[in-house]
């Protein structure tokens, strides 16, 4: 598979199958990843893999705390919040495309609940994992984060892998914290859902589109 394969292929998928990946290709996929680039190769990025009883656990300590009503604690502003003209726009579409699959409408506030708490059952994906940098690093650091993050989803499509990130994972991090050596003075950016994709799920046939290359990109010459 050649990168513009992998780069069609890949989509944030939202069902999965329960069987879990073997822990070498899981081993492999982390150390290629460890090579994206970052500004002055400072590597921010610091990631827990979450798999078998220990996420069946985390599942059900964030789940306390959601039903607890805790209210979210990010450290880092979640990207959807203080949108305003074209990307609350894209927001609102990315949302009407997600619920219009689900068969969910705008009015059916409890459904919408129940699908955006899939986020913190992982998707019923077997693996999860949380990535965090320094809470003391700005969005030029962020920008790594991003880096490694579409590295590593690059190469689980490569192997045949489907994942979904998701700022949501950020939301409640303390339990991520109780079960993790993270290191001191970091802050969760996202985390990512991953595994087998279930090609049967409805949720998978979430297409989202892009706006066209005139709109987004200016060749001078
Ligand atoms: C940084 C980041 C955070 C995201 N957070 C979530 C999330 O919390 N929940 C979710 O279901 N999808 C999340 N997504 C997935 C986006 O909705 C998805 O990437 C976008 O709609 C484009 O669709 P595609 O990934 O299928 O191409 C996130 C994506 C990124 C890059």
């Amino acid at each position: 598979m050649n990168v513009s394969d992998a780069l069609k292929t890949r989509r944030s998928i939202r069902g999965y199958k329960p069987d879990p990946v073997a822990p070498e290709l899981l081993e492999k996929i982390f150390d290629q990843a460890r090579l994206a680039p970052s500004n002055c190769n400072t590597q921010p990025w610091h990631t827990v893999v979450v798999s078998g009883q220990a996420r069946k656990d985390l599942q059900a300590a964030i789940f306390e705390e959601i039903m607890s009503g805790k209210t979210p604690s990010p450290v880092f502003t979640p990207g959807d919040s203080g949108l305003s003209g074209v990307y609350k726009e894209r927001q609102y579409q990315c949302a009407f495309t997600y619920y219009g699959v689900m068969g969910i409408e705008r009015h059916e506030k409890e459904k919408r609940q129940q699908l955006a708490l899939k986020n913190w059952e992982f998707f019923d994906a077997p693996h999860v994992a949380f990535i965090s940098m320094p809470a003391s690093m700005g969005p030029i650091n962020a920008i790594d984060i991003g880096l490694y993050l579409q590295t590593l989803m690059l190469l689980l499509v490569e192997n045949g892998l489907a994942s979904c990130p998701q700022g949501a994972l950020a939301f409640y991090p303390d339990p991520v914290f109780k079960i993790a050596n993270i290191p001191e003075g970091n802050a969760i950016v996202c985390g990512i859902s991953f595994g087998y994709e279930d090609v049967g799920a409805r949720i998978n046939d979430v297409i989202m589109d892009r706006d066209p290359l005139t709109d987004l990109v200016q060749f001078i010459d």
